[in-house]
């Protein structure tokens, strides 16, 4: 660590608010040219997803087309509110990419998870001959199909929304699904799952021990799939098709992205994998005129310490006395996937971090100003732009990850905490 950096980690260590700016960043071409995840796989994605879609649609009606994609919506009112409480003069135009309105499973979670089941349930089924790529794939929701999922297991560990979007899915297509939920899932995610059938297994621990024993009780058993949110290709790819759809709404609204008109993405950061997979589709579609910033709870900045320590995956943050407590439950996470820390070394442009009030505070303004709901981890991205100094031309994204399946009484007593503070 070089000493800007022994400033930093004192701050971090202190659990103070800070900004890091990567240093080590590459350009998007020498960065991505050296992956060996390639765009191709974006598109191969992609594809899988729009194969499925018959089957989404006849499963999830109210997907309309079986495409789970959201909204990208101006918020010009919450610019204003955060200009005046923050005191920052915000250049550009201010965006919300509402996430927290997926159909399905209401959050960020629900791209990579679902991809991920989808991709199992694919290749389980063209094995065993009883499928084609060029088949109608809603056939899948038949009888026949699910007593055949069903000698199947899928299991997760998560702290509740990839649990939420891999425990929908795979019940709804007649897996044996179960989820190791750490302690930070909230009570009304676990009840949610065990009504739509999924089995939940409850830890006392964090994040990072309900991976583990979910993995373990994978392994060796070849009717098991693990959905490893710390390492999975699969997850990551199916969050990186949200650049492609991200590509096309901008469009939509008339958002150019180039040379001289900068876009800037915030994104709340758990593990990694979701805003580490869309990055990398952003990077791939907007190369080095997108930036993208990860955003952290100061209570468990696990891929902030992880970079500026250089140990990545092999640190958890209570070696450094960091208590992984925080209200933003998706972002209580200790320790940074290995794939994700490894790409986000060289292709994020920064890391800030948030005390949970602010996260209160931004969930009620953004009620107020735009009535929109979202979760406290999602709104930790709505600080971005008050925060990371740009000029006229930026597009300022803020990723809401989740909120919408919260429930009212537990929404409407985080409003009014919310209210406390602004
Ligand atoms: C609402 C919400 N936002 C952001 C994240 C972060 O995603 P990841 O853990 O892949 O970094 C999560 C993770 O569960 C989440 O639930």
């Amino acid at each position: 660590m070089n000493n800007y950096n022994k400033t930093l980690f004192d701050k971090i260590v202190a659990l103070q608010p800070v900004v890091w700016i990567n240093s080590k960043k590459q350009g998007a071409e020498e960065a991505l040219s050296a992956m060996d995840i390639t765009y191709e796989d974006i598109l191969d994605a992609e594809k899988r997803l729009q194969r499925f879609a018959p089957l989404i649609k006849k499963l999830f009606p109210e997907t309309d087309d079986g495409i789970i994609e959201s909204p990208l919506v101006e918020i010009p009112y919450m610019k204003e509110e955060v200009q005046k409480t923050y005191g920052r003069d915000i250049k550009g135009t201010m965006y919300l990419k509402c996430d927290s309105h997926l159909k399905v499973a209401g959050s960020i979670k629900a791209r990579g998870g679902i991809y991920e089941v989808l991709k199992y349930a694919e290749g389980i089924a063209i094995n065993k001959g009883l499928l084609e790529i060029g088949d109608d794939y809603s056939k899948l929701a038949d009888k026949e199909f699910k007593d055949f999922f069903s000698a199947y297991k899928i299991a997760v560990g998560s702290t509740g929304n990839l649990g939420l979007s891999i425990g929908i899915i795979s019940a709804a297509m007649g897996f044996n699904v179960t989820v190791h939920m750490s302690r930070d899932a909230k009570a009304w995610k676990k009840r949610l799952l065990r009504e739509k059938g999924a089995n939940v297994i409850e830890y006392a621990d964090d994040y990072s021990k309900a991976v583990e024993e979910g993995r373990k009780q994978c392994m060796g058993d070849d009717h098991a799939h693990f959905v490893d949110d710390e390492n999975s290709k699969d997850l990551f790819l199916g969050y990186s098709v949200a650049a492609l759809r991200l590509k096309k709404q901008l469009e939509d609204v008339g958002v150019k992205v180039d040379e001289s008109h900068q876009l800037i993405v915030y994104l709340p950061c758990g593990v990694g994998g979701a805003p580490g997979g869309i990055s990398f589709g952003l990077k791939h579609v907007f190369s080095d005129n997108v930036k993208c910033y990860f955003v952290e709870p100061t209570h468990a900045p696990c891929m902030l310490l992880g970079l500026i320590t250089e140990k990545k995956s092999d640190m958890h943050i209570r070696e450094y006395g960091i208590d992984n407590l925080t209200e933003a439950d998706g972002l209580a996470v200790g320790s940074p996937s290995k794939l994700v820390s490894d790409l986000a070394e060289k292709l994020i442009d920064g890391v800030y971090t948030l005390h949970d009030d602010e996260l209160f505070k931004l969930l009620a303004m953004l009620k107020d100003t735009q009535d929109i709901k979202i979760e406290p981890s999602a709104a930790s991205s709505l600080l971005g732009p008050a925060v990371v100094g740009t000029d006229k031309n930026t597009t300022h994204i803020c990723w809401a990850t989740g909120g919408s399946f919260v429930p009212s009484d537990l929404y409407l007593d985080m409003y009014q905490r919310g209210k406390e503070y602004y």
